[in-house]
């Protein structure tokens, strides 16, 4: 079953998001080369608690009973797919690294992630390869986001970012997907990042979920390291992520996690997919 969101919750949800934009908004100028990871996840931590009053819903969060998520923020650099453990590793030029984060208000969840490409100079000091990778993961995310409008199919999401996606020679990440939110941090329905056209249940007005593609520059298996939750390409290869959490509108949809430093939606997506 998936919910349909009343006034209240869809309020509640449009302020969490805001906030989980804002917070990758805040911890954006820190994100340099020599910065740990540790020191993004301490900095994010006390923004939450002290500034915005929320609470980072990743700490100590255990689904299934599994191993509590240790820190406040996901940080997933390079090869990593996803749910990367922030640590005192320094950053260095050249990484990728996706900052995820899930703040809570009011118990309304907010959830977003961004890329980062660590460098003075992004086109000397980034790998080609690894800049188009963010590129066509952000692309996607967003060809993904113009499905959604009533009548459409949670699987149109899906087969519009694998159709882009495997066009430029990249692989959709099986392992982990979006999925619904609101007073819950994971609810349905899942939401694929592949798929067929048609396929999967209706958009109504009033679902909240996420989309939130990771996309590898090889293949799409991914294994889980030993910490319980870092997720990993088995090829060793680059991956990268963008998250929105989005409501479905009566005409289309609306981005929930937007805040002054979104990064706008391409003009040609717009015109290509909407
Ligand atoms: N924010 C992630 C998502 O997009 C979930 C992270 S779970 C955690 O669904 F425990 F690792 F934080
Ligand atoms: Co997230
Ligand atoms: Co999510």
């Amino acid at each position: 079953m998936i919910a349909i969101k009343n006034n209240e919750d869809i309020a509640g949800m449009r302020i969490a998001g805001k906030l989980a934009a804002e917070l990758l908004d805040y911890i954006t100028p820190f994100v340099k080369v020599g910065v740990t990871t540790e020191e993004l996840d301490q900095l994010c931590y006390h923004y939450m608690v002290d500034v915005q009053k929320t609470i980072p819903a990743p700490l100590n969060y255990a689904p299934r009973g599994g191993t509590p998520y240790p820190k406040s923020i996901c940080t997933s650099i390079n090869n990593q797919v996803c749910h990367g453990i922030p640590s005192e590793k320094k950053l260095k030029k050249g990484d990728i690294l996706n900052i995820d984060v899930t703040v809570i208000k009011d118990g309304y969840h907010g959830d977003s992630s961004r890329m980062f490409l660590l460098g003075n100079d992004i086109q000397k000091d980034v790998s080609i390869l690894a800049r188009r990778l963010c590129d066509v993961t952000f692309e996607s995310m967003w060809i993904g986001i113009c499905q959604v409008k009533p009548g459409g199919h949670f699987g149109d999401i899906g087969a519009a970012i694998q159709k882009y996606v495997e066009k430029q020679g990249f692989s959709v990440v099986r392992d982990y997907c979006g999925h619904g939110i609101g007073k819950k941090f994971h609810e349905a329905p899942q939401v694929m990042h592949h798929g067929k056209f048609g396929s999967g249940a209706e958009f109504k007005p009033g679902m909240i979920f996420t989309i939130e593609p990771m996309i590898n520059a090889g293949k799409y298996q991914t294994k889980q390291l030993a910490d319980g939750w870092t997720a990993v390409t088995k090829d060793h290869s680059l991956s990268a992520q963008w998250e929105h959490t989005v409501l479905v509108t009566e005409n289309g949809f609306e981005i929930l996690t937007i805040s002054d430093g979104v990064k706008p939606c391409p003009d040609w997506i717009k015109e290509k997919y909407l």
